[in-house]
């Protein structure tokens, strides 16, 4: 049977005034799958990422989403097909608190008409669902305090549950256990386990336990282009892989 591609790139080039981080890449991923995104730093996964959101122009080369040539699209349409990147349109506000943050996402996807908010049931609704996505992450029990005060790997947690309420339809996670400690990346793990069952990842990591873990695809990019792809199993053993690392500070056990 043939494959389904959500998301296909094809020789997606960025350059940056004559240096090339992005050099036609193409890329096929999987509907519903976990897709990972590795490469010693300076690969350009993030520039990628920014390709794909439209937070950059490609310099040549198309994006393709469900069939649909997307490349020159403005961001905000992009975003409305359901491609979003988590800590993108996710910052919190520290001061609001944990269900607020979940509240203001809603809003943001919902529109801003005032009359449309005077709504009491809206409202109520949008209380409800809050508290529905709270659940989903595991914050419910965080719901009433000020975000400032939230462990380091709950806000993470937080800030995919501001993701969820735009209710993307491909997760775009750039570097999603950056920072954390140990228990707090299993925590994530799950976290983006469950939250991928009914849509589609692609993320950026580094931690190579996370990846082997989660991923069903990987994709190493190096020097801006790609050096192999395939199975955690396939590409953990690849010599040009390996030789791609060395010297890099961003090896992990497995
Ligand atoms: N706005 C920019 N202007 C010039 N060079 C950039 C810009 N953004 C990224 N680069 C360069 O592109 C390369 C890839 O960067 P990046 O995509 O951030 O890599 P990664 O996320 O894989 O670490 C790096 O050499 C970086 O210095
Ligand atoms: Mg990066």
């Amino acid at each position: 049977m043939a494959k389904d591609y959500i998301l296909e790139t094809r020789d997606l080039t960025k350059q940056f005034r004559g240096f090339t981080a992005v050099d036609k890449v193409s890329i096929s991923v999987q509907r519903g799958s976990i897709h990972a995104l590795i490469g010693p730093n300076g690969a350009g996964k993030t520039t990628f990422f920014n390709l794909l959101t439209k937070f950059l122009p490609p310099t040549s080369g198309s994006i393709v989403y469900n069939g649909h040539d997307i490349t020159r699209e403005k961001p905000a349409q992009t975003a409305r097909r359901g491609v979003i990147r988590s800590f993108q349109i996710s910052a919190v506000f520290p001061h609001l608190t944990v269900m607020e943050n979940v509240r203001v996402a809603l809003q943001r996807k919902l529109g801003t008409s005032f009359h449309f908010w005077k709504s009491d049931s809206t409202l109520s609704h949008l209380n409800e669902r809050a508290m529905e996505l709270l659940a989903e992450v595991d914050l419910e029990s965080f719901a009433d305090i000020e975000t400032v005060e939230l462990p380091y790997g709950r806000k993470r947690a937080l800030e995919i549950a501001t993701t969820l309420a735009v209710d993307p339809e491909l997760m775009l996670l750039d570097e999603p256990t950056q920072g954390m400690g140990h228990e707090d990346v299993g925590r994530v793990v799950e976290l983006i386990r469950k939250v991928a069952k009914n849509r589609t990842v692609l993320m950026v990591e580094h931690n190579m336990s996370v990846i082997s873990n989660l991923s069903d695809q990987i994709t190493v990019l190096a020097r801006g282009t790609v050096l192999a792809e395939g199975p955690y199993e396939e590409v953990s053993k690849n010599p040009l892989v390996l030789e791609a690392y060395v010297g890099s500070t961003e090896v992990e056990a497995a």
